[in-house]
């Protein structure tokens, strides 16, 4: 699995880089290092919501710091469990 995290300068400025680094450590907590990658991109165009995040080539969501635990759950763990 593949999620790709927009740090265009506007995701950038509404915390990209906090959502990748929290990301980094709920896939190393849940041991998925070998099943999930992040990567980076330049501007998802969605700018005018909370940081835009995609999984694979979903459609383009969008997360905070406080609903990035919910998003891994629902979008990753259940996901890969599926
Ligand atoms: S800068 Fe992130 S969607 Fe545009």
């Amino acid at each position: 699995m593949e999620i790709t995290v927009c740090v265009g300068s506007t995701c950038y400025l509404k915390g990209s880089y906090n959502i990748i680094n929290r990301l980094t450590e709920l896939i190393k907590e849940n041991n998925l290092e070998d099943k999930v990658v992040i990567k980076g991109a330049c501007c998802l165009g969605n700018c005018c919501r909370p940081v835009s995040i995609k999984i694979d080539d979903g459609p383009v969501l969008s997360v905070d710091e406080s609903s990035l635990e919910k998003f891994f759950k629902e979008q990753v763990i259940d996901k890969l469990n599926k």
